[in-house]
C-alpha cells in the first residue's frame, strides 16, 4: 500500500469512528487534510529535521510530518498518553515505511516537556488537551529553538478555549503570530531567531 493509499484510510477511518463516537476518548480527532498538507509545506520550508508533535491520536498527522521531515533528514517525536491510541499509532507506523523517522513515545505531554532541553526543537505541532496549554506555554517556547515554529491545532474551531493560550502566545515579545484559516485552524508562531 502507498503512503497516500494509508493515509486515505486513516481519513475515511477517522470520519467514520467520529461520526458514530461521542467520547472524545474513543475519537480519532484527526486534522484535515488540506492541515496535513500544510504541516508537510511547513516541514519542508523550514527543513525542520527535530519536529515534536503532542497529540498523537492514530497516528494520521504524524504520518504527513514524518513523510516531509524524511524528505529533510529528519525525525518526528510524537506523544501520545492514552494506551489505545498508542497502540493503533504503533499499527500505522509499522505500516507506513516511515517507521525510521518516528519516535512514538507514550508519555503525558506536560511531564515529557518538563524533561526535554532547551532549543531542542525545530517545528512543534500542538494538538491535544486544549485545557494544558496554557499551563505548557514555558516549557513550550523552552524547547522551542530560535526561529522555531509553533504550529496549533482547532484554532478556529475552538477559538474561546484557545483564547487564553492564544492571546499569551501573541503578547510574547519573542514570537510573531499568523492565524491561517485552513482545516480547523491553524495557529502558526515563529519564535525569533535572536
Ligand atoms: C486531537 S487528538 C490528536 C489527533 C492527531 N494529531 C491527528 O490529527 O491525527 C489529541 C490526542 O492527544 C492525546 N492527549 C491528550 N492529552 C494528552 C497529554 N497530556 N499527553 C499526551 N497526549 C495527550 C489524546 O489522547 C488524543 O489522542
Amino acid at each position: 500500500m502507498t503512503l497516500q493509499a494509508l493515509k486515505e484510510e486513516l481519513a475515511r477511518f477517522g470520519a467514520d469512528n467520529d461520526a458514530t463516537h461521542t467520547a472524545r476518548a474513543q475519537r480519532m480527532l484527526n486534522i484535515t487534510p488540506d492541515t496535513g498538507a500544510l504541516l508537510g509545506v511547513l516541514v519542508r520550508a523550514t527543513g525542520a529535521r527535530r519536529v515534536l508533535e503532542i497529540g498523537t491520536s492514530n497516528g494520521y498527522s504524524t504520518l504527513w510530518l514524518a513523510e516531509a521531515a524524511a524528505a529533510v533528514g529528519g525525525h518526528v517525536t510524537t506523544l501520545e498518553h492514552a494506551a489505545d491510541k498508542v497502540a493503533l499509532a504503533r499499527s500505522t507506523f509499522d505500516r507506513s515505511g516511515l517507521g525510521a523517522h518516528i519516535a512514538l513515545v507514550h508519555a503525558e505531554a506536560g511531564a515529557w516537556l518538563n524533561a526535554a532541553a532547551d532549543d531542542s526543537i525545530d517545528l512543534l505541532f500542538l494538538d491535544s488537551e486544549r485545557s494544558q496549554y496554557l499551563g505548557w506555554w514555558p516549557q513550550l517556547r523552552r524547547v522551542l529553538r530560535p526561529g522555531g515554529l509553533l504550529v496549533v491545532d482547532n484554532a478556529v474551531s475552538h477559538a474561546e478555549q484557545m483564547a487564553a493560550f492564544d492571546a499569551c502566545v501573541r503578547a510574547d515579545p519573542q514570537f510573531q503570530c499568523v492565524l491561517v484559516p485552513i482545516g480547523n485552524g491553524e495557529l502558526i508562531a515563529v519564535r525569533s531567531a535572536a
